[in-house]
């Protein structure tokens, strides 16, 4: 059966292409779904690609995918840094969580080292841009053939 995947974008990455290009790529979040799409039909994954600049609806899509989806693939964005309603959510997801960040979280601002959600994620990929995403999905794909 065809497995289905989430993959939530949080705050300000709807900017991508246009906002600090020296640290998130010149590559928009469409460009970044695009990919996503065409690694999903290589890996016979269906897939949800969805963005929001609000903590409340990423909460409730966090609360949908525990109901409909076999697994979850997020970048919280700044959100990583404080949401513990986030952390809360990812809690409950009996599932494959991969956060992406196309930057290294490690390597940047203190405050960007520590990742709420990403302590509740079965596993984080940080600091290579879009393939983060390809990487993700690969990921998810192995996990949930096992
Ligand atoms: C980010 C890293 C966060 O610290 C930042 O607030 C973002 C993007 C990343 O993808 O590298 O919005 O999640």
């Amino acid at each position: 059966m065809t497995k289905k995947i989430i993959i939530i974008n949080g705050p300000n990455l709807n900017f991508l292409g246009k906002r600090q290009p020296n640290i998130y790529g010149t590559q928009t979040l469409r460009d970044i779904e695009t990919l996503c799409v065409e690694v999903c039909k290589r890996l016979n994954l269906s897939l949800s690609f969805r963005q929001s600049n609000s903590e409340g609806q990423l909460v409730d899509w966090i609360q949908e995918a525990t109901q409909n989806f076999d697994a979850i693939i997020i970048n919280p964005g700044a959100y990583s840094h404080t949401s513990l309603a986030m952390m809360d959510a990812l809690i409950m997801a009996e599932m494959p969580i991969i956060e992406v960040h196309l930057s290294n979280i490690h390597a940047r601002e203190e405050f960007r080292n520590t990742s709420y959600t990403g302590k509740v994620s079965t596993g984080m990929i940080s600091g290579f841009g879009s393939l983060g995403y390809e990487l993700a999905l690969e990921t998810v794909s192995r996990q949930l053939s096992k």
